[in-house]
């Protein structure tokens, strides 16, 4: 089935069943692998991407759902201003280890910083619990929020 979707600013047209996630359709089909898939059910935050700004679970959305909404991967969040900041603090805090839930934690804390540009501990929680680190980065991950609100 022929569909259309719109990714980082360029649309593609790919053939998918409709039900295929748009994880797939990323790491797969268009060959973005800086998504990740961690347990393909929502319950890691992975494999956050943005659909219109809003930080979403790819894993678990069919692409036949996205319509004309608008798709952002890590390899294009640097391109927003929420987006470079909080790359700019990741790097300054070393936040990653292994680095493997760092694209998804990324984009959440990004979405975070679109939407609020001072984020509470409150909101950050709200915002990031969502997204495991079994190497344990949640200090640095917050430390690096709150430096991006402030830079
Ligand atoms: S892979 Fe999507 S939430 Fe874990
Ligand atoms: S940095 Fe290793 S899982 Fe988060």
């Amino acid at each position: 089935m022929a569909i259309s979707i719109k990714v980082n600013g360029n649309t593609h047209s790919i053939d998918v069943d409709g039900d295929t996630p748009l994880l797939w359709v990323l790491r797969d089909v268009l060959g973005m692998t800086g998504t990740k898939f961690g347990c393909g059910m929502a319950l890691c935050g992975a494999c956050t991407v943005h659909l219109d700004g809003v930080a979403i679970r790819s894993c678990i959305t069919p692409v036949e759902s996205i319509g004309d909404s608008a798709v952002t991967t890590i390899e294009a969040i640097g391109a927003t201003a929420a987006g470079a900041k909080i790359q700019q603090a990741w790097l300054d805090r070393e936040v990653p280890q292994c680095g493997y839930c760092q694209s998804g934690q990324i984009m959440s804390a990004s979405a975070l910083l679109a939407s609020k540009s001072h984020p509470t501990d409150t909101d950050i929680d709200d915002a990031m619990s969502g997204n495991i680190c079994r190497c344990g980065t949640y200090v640095r991950i917050r430390e690096a929020i709150k430096q991006a609100a402030n830079g």
